[in-house]
């Protein structure tokens, strides 16, 4: 198997076989949309062949920044929100070590630390005393470059840099990504001379993991972004239009939530059986969240790690209400192999398992687990890895994106934008007074 595998047999107790076949012509019909650039948001399709669109060179340049960075620093910290840090640290999450953070930050091996994803004053104070002692770079992502929370944690890291290494030092230890252009970190990154990588104008944030913004922190982390690459032209050339329907997995994938969605399962639960991908859920619940849920539509996009989870949410998801389906991210192979030991005593009774190796125990738990989901009403889908590393994950996120892109479609949204994302930042801004928003400031303050 040199692909991901989608399986979607453990849907038709649900669905009909008929029912998805159905969807051949309308999927087609989006897929072509979205490579002609005839539907909605058609200005957002830079991703589309963004795989296949980066040449030899552009590689040469992200490792090149990285060697600088790698051999340069302890740490690098990846300032950015949402579309602008989840990739890169989906991607760094499922191919590091566990326990990353407890191995020691060195110059060649530096840790990849993240802020400018939340606006906690407390995370920031103990970032920067971490960073004291610590030679450190930035990795600052903002397409816009006014974004309130990477702006606030770059002024504080940029200024602590400085005093740290000195100004003209602080030059080579950042780098900025961002639009061509326009933007205020575009201007900071010219006047300060930084070096800097461009996030195309037709790439959203939720798209962008294969672009510079995913790329170079996961280069910095030491991983083979050509072989992510390879990964990913392999799933755009496996879910593209000239694909017939039932060899498309995007398109099949695309096909089934928006049936099940139809039958009532209006919240998707991506399950992991390792813990390693909690970070791609997360990305995931971005991608296809901020793309579907929109025109008071869309299938709520949920996460959960098993077993962990089966300890806590097991329960609803087996027992409450049926409005739930499941897709879940098997890996076939595990990295490492660990024998259960015999116990003499056997007081946890377990002895059955001694000999097995981990990974036989947990995947049993995964065959159990879908059993008893389908017999308690939740549809399965199974997306298949070989195993953990670059090339399959770079399939599996293009073929996340590709197939977003045809649900979005056959949902009948746009999505490529994200209009409901405005509201809080409107409100936060009224409340903190910002200059421009006396009327709302007003009228907020009204309602208090
Ligand atoms: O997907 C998106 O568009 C968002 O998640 C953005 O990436 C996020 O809001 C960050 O925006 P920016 O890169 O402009 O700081």
């Amino acid at each position: 198997m040199d692909r991901i595998k989608l399986s979607i047999d453990r849907v038709f107790g649900f669905v009909s076989q008929e029912a998805i076949a159905s969807y051949a012509a309308a999927s087609a019909a989006a897929n072509e949309s979205l490579h002609r650039a005839t539907g909605k948001g058609n200005d957002f399709l830079g991703w589309l062949n963004l795989p296949s669109s980066i040449s030899s060179a552009d590689l040469d340049e992200i490792e090149s920044s990285a060697r600088l960075l790698r051999s340069e620093c302890e740490v690098v910290v990846v300032v950015g929100i949402g579309g602008s840090y989840l990739g890169a640290k989906a991607v760094i999450d499922a191919l590091s070590n566990s326990f990353e953070q407890l191995q020691g930050s060195r110059k060649g091996h530096p840790l990849i630390l993240y802020a400018g994803h939340n606006i906690s004053e407390d995370y920031l104070f103990e970032l920067q005393e971490l960073l004291k002692t610590k030679r450190f770079g930035i990795i600052s992502i903002s397409k816009s470059g006014t974004t309130t929370e990477p702006a606030i944690a770059f002024r504080l890291l940029k200024a602590q840099l400085e005093e740290q290494q000195g100004k003209k030092e602080t030059q080579r230890l950042i780098v900025c990504i961002t639009d061509k252009a326009r933007g205020a970190l575009r201007t900071l990154a010219t006047q300060e001379n930084y070096k800097t990588f461009v996030i195309e104008d037709n790439i959203g944030g939720r798209f962008s993991v294969l672009s510079p913004v995913g790329l170079l922190p996961i280069a910095v982390a030491g991983f083979d972004v050509r072989a992510l690459v390879q990964g990913a032209v392999e799933m755009e050339k496996d879910c593209a239009p000239d694909r017939a329907f039932e060899e498309n997995p995007a398109a099949r994938y695309a096909a089934v939530r928006n049936e099940l969605y139809k039958q009532g399962k209006k919240i998707e639960i991506l399950v992991n059986f390792h813990p390693k991908l909690h970070y791609i859920a997360e990305w995931w619940k971005q991608l296809y969240g901020e793309s579907e849920g929109k025109e008071h539509k869309g299938i709520f996009p949920a996460a959960v790690d098993f077993t962990t989870d089966l300890h806590s949410m097991g329960q609803w998801i087996q027992d409450g209400e049926r409005t739930i389906f499941e897709t879940v991210i098997s890996v076939c192979e595990a990295k490492h192999r660990k024998i259960i030991p015999h116990s003499e005593d056997n007081l946890d009774g377990l002895n059955f398992l001694a000999g097995k190796h981990v990974d036989e125990v947990n995947k049993m738990a995964e065959l159990g687990t879908m059993i008893a989901h389908v017999d308690g009403g939740v549809p399965n889908l199974k997306i298949e890895l070989p195993q953990l590393d670059e090339r399959y994950i770079g399939q599996l996120l293009y073929f996340f994106e590709k197939a977003c892109g045809i649900s979005g479609y056959l949902l009948g949204v746009n999505p490529f934008d994200q209009p409901g994302v405005e509201a809080y930042k409107k409100n936060m801004f009224a409340l903190l007074e910002k200059p421009g928003y006396e009327a709302e400031s007003k009228a907020i303050k009204a309602r208090l």
